[in-house]
């Protein structure tokens, strides 16, 4: 989701981007690599400015049973590792590397930025391993950590699962709808990508619109920018039942993130308001 619209947009940019892909390559700008083997091509990374990393398996695909867990993890921490070695070895100046919001737990209605301590959960110890795994480029290279929000685009990601729910006049509220869902819409996500490489920026960095609203709130504007009503509440217990921890720390846990670092640097939102952001997906 994220990936391809960031190289569109660095290309557009003028940047020269390469992909490294787990298949065989088979285009000029594709170079292969095999994370759990810990091999990338020879020569891959040579002359390259910046490692962008957003590899994992999706946390809402399904119901997080232990083996799904390990799934995450792996998906994310191994290849993480695999990068972060390559990065120092191969002396490339900066590696982007994803991570999650969900690294502070549920922080109910406190404000929380890049300062804020992890949380407790299965999510937030995911964050703290994944995160831990660009240690070895730590020092010998510029590392950022993009803690994101849930990315409101056309399709993909969590919000490509709830949209249809909302078009089939299925939207609701989820729990009692207080708790806070940080969000940020595809151009956004992907400005702020654009930006990180661009910028000397290190560390933790939020990636997050300025404006994170609660659940009622995002429930509201979503139904009202798709034209539908929104009259259903789905109780807390019934989702837990349905859908386990997932359920719990994905969907009625929440942060009322914002995004310091982004607006200390002096990143511009496109869409700091929640309706223009769903709009603008609706809208391609
Ligand atoms: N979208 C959101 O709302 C959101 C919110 C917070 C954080 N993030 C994080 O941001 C990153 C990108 O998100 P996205 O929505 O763009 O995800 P996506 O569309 O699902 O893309 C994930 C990418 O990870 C790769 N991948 C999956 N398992 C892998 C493995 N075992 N080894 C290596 N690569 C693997 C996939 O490669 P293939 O194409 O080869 O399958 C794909 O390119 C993810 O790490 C995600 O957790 C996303």
């Amino acid at each position: 989701m994220i990936g391809t619209s960031l190289v569109a947009a660095l290309r557009g940019g003028g940047h020269e981007v390469l992909r490294l892909v787990r298949r065989r390559p088979s285009a000029p700008d594709e170079r292969g690599w095999d994370p759990p083997a810990g091999r990338i091509d020879g020569g891959a990374l040579d002359g390259v400015d910046a490692v962008v990393n957003l590899c994992g398996a999706g946390v809402g695909d399904k119901r997080w049973s232990d083996a799904r867990k390990q799934v995450l993890l792996d998906s994310r921490t191994v290849p993480t590792e695999v990068l972060a070695a390559a990065v120092a070895e191969g002396g490339v100046p900066a590696l982007v590397n994803a991570s999650a919001i969900g690294y502070y737990g549920d922080t109910g209605d406190e404000v929380v930025d890049e300062n804020s301590p992890s949380g407790t959960g299965f999510l937030a110890g995911l964050c703290r391993q994944w995160e831990a795994a660009t240690a070895a480029a730590e020092g010998r290279a510029r590392v950022v950590r993009l803690r994101t929000g849930l990315v409101i685009g056309p399709s993909g990601g969590l919000f490509g699962k709830i949209r249809p729910l909302f078009e089939f006049f299925l939207g609701g509220r989820l729990g009692d709808g207080r708790q806070y869902m940080p969000w940020i819409s595809l151009d956004d996500a992907v400005a702020a990508i654009r930006f990180v490489v661009e910028h000397d920026v290190s560390g933790p960095v939020n990636v997050t619109s300025p404006s994170p609203v609660t659940n009622a709130e995002f429930t509201r504007t979503v139904g009202h920018a798709l034209h539908r009503p929104t009259p259903w509440v789905a109780p807390a217990f019934a989702l837990k039942a349905v859908l386990g921890d997932m359920a719990e720390e994905g969907l009625l846990a929440g942060q009322r993130a914002v995004p310091r670092v982004l607006e200390q640097r002096g990143f511009r939102f496109l869409h700091p308001a929640l309706g223009a952001a769903v709009a603008a997906a609706v809208e391609r």
